[in-house]
């Protein structure tokens, strides 16, 4: 007898359905069929896929630095640890790591929140950062921004007077806020970013959202992504205040996503901590959820998983739910507690690791310029596309006008005009880029989302294979 499955398409939470993630959508996958066809031997107009889909630095070659690998190299295999090929500075922070951790091994569950030692000097950065106070009390550290994003999402799903929760987020957005929502069962309610002036959040339109949102949803919360994802812009300080103002207004709680804090091009960056406290009473009494991760930045070890929140003046009942709802998870990875650890309290001036440590973020933070300045005037000389000034994040999200032919031609194929200009540049170049329909844009613009990681030479292939595919493209549809 056929055994009947317990889990179905009709019975699995409805929610999961909803979940859409275009950074590794349907034109990732046919990227990686053509790389198999390709090692296999077809014939293509290219030799190789150039994978720009997604924010990962050492997935394009970006070399790992080398203090946060000896750090995690001496608290893995302690037995390393008279070993003369490693500097002083690294052994007495892995010395000093392995102290907090249960019977001094990474291998021990930390305490849920993590380890006592990576939490202080977390508060020690923020209050270099912001100069602010910060407390031990309000840091919990995560297996990545994601897992802690979600967390704090999860505080507001559940309906309150015969309302359901909805959540401002911005629209273009990163697809990691649009799903959790969705899986959460939070109503999304979109904002739109202003691209003439360079993505600005502006307050009418923050209004008419959050308006729009309230006839059917209580709005709870208010996302922002500073620097963005995928847009690339930094937001002013008088941006962050007026911001910051609305919420009040709102009663909203605000979701700081500022994972890209370190990827700086060309503007300051302020914080939303910052900003709120110098606004004064009663902004600086505001919740706030900010939340940095080891995936970004100078060390981008993605795949370590290690981020962390700071979660500021949550109502004592509330952080006791909170901390509770992260103990069912046992504790983030304590290998990226460590990364995180090199991140916050990296080598310092003196110490045996600073020079080596300081001429490799120097050279991350260069490469990261170069790239942003050419993908800008690159993308602002090819016809038909504009594109906003990257001063901060890994990403450039040029506009490009799609002909009327292949938005017809799109259609047909049951595809939106972006997907259909993503897929033919993939087929036709080897070129991944992220389709700007999965991030969210205003109707009747079109965009892509590029990395702007790649090796020199890498990248100046990717931009001239772009620029002659927007020819050929013009050439077929006008
Ligand atoms: C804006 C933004 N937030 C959060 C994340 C999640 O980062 P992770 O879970 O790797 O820490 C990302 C990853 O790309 C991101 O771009």
């Amino acid at each position: 007898m056929k055994l009947e499955k317990c889990v179905t398409i009709d019975n699995v939470n409805r929610n999961l359905l909803n979940i859409r993630y275009a950074v590794r959508g349907p034109i990732v996958d046919r990227a990686l069929q053509i790389e198999r066809e390709l090692a296999k031997g077809a014939s293509k107009p290219f030799n190789r896929v150039v994978r720009a889909n997604i924010g990962d630095c050492h997935a394009l070659g970006q070399k790992p630095i080398t203090f946060i690998r000896q750090v995690l190299a001496l608290v893995s295999c302690p037995q390393l640890m008279n070993s003369p090929d490693l500097p002083a500075d690294v052994k007495d922070r892995a010395t000093e790591i392995l102290q907090d951790c249960t019977q001094g091994s990474v291998g021990a569950y930390s305490p849920s929140a993590g380890l006592m030692i990576v939490r202080r000097h977390i508060v020690e950065y923020l209050e270099a950062r912001d100069g602010v106070s910060a407390s031990l009390e309000d840091i919990y550290l995560g297996s990545g921004a994601s897992d802690l994003i979600k967390s704090v999402l999860t505080l507001f799903s559940g309906v309150v007077d015969g309302k359901p929760p909805a959540v401002m987020i911005p629209i273009p957005q990163y697809p990691l806020f649009s799903g959790t929502l969705a899986e959460l069962g939070i109503n999304q309610a979109n904002y739109y970013l202003d691209e003439e002036d360079n993505w600005a959040l502006q307050v009418e339109e923050l209004e008419r959202s959050y308006q729009e949102a309230s006839e059917h949803s209580r709005v709870v919360a208010l996302v922002v992504i500073n620097p963005g994802n995928p847009t690339g812009q930094v937001l002013s300080r008088q941006n962050i205040e007026e911001i910051i103002i609305f919420a009040h207004k709102h009663n909203l709680f605000i979701l700081a996503d500022e994972v890209y804090q370190e990827n700086i091009i060309s503007k300051p960056f302020y914080s939303f901590k910052k900003v709120m406290h110098e606004l004064g009473a009663p902004y600086s009494d505001m919740e706030l959820a900010s939340f940095v991760t080891c995936s970004k930045g100078w060390a981008a070890e993605c795949g370590l998983r290690g981020a962390f929140l700071e979660l500021t003046r949550l109502s004592p009942p509330v952080r006791s739910v909170f901390a509770a709802s992260r103990g069912v998870m046992q504790c983030p990875t304590v290998l990226g507690q460590c990364v995180l650890d090199c991140i916050v309290r990296p080598p310092r001036r003196g110490e045996t690791s600073f020079a080596q440590w300081r001429e490799e973020r120097e050279k991350i933070a260069r490469l990261l310029a170069e790239r942003a300045s050419t993908a800008y005037s690159t993308f602002n000389d090819i016809p038909g596309y504009s594109c906003n000034p990257i001063e901060g994040s890994m990403f450039a999200f040029p506009q490009v006008e799609i002909p009327a032919l292949a938005q017809e031609e799109a259609a047909d194929l049951d595809m939106s005009p972006d997907e259909f200009y993503c897929l033919r540049l993939l087929e036709e170049t080897g070129v991944c880029v992220v389709p700007g329909t999965g991030f969210g844009q205003r109707p009747g613009t079109f965009h892509f989302r590029t990395t702007i990681l790649h090796s020199r030479e890498e990248f100046q292939h990717m931009m001239e294979s772009i620029t002659r595919f927007h020819n050929n493209f013009l050439n077929r549809f006008s």
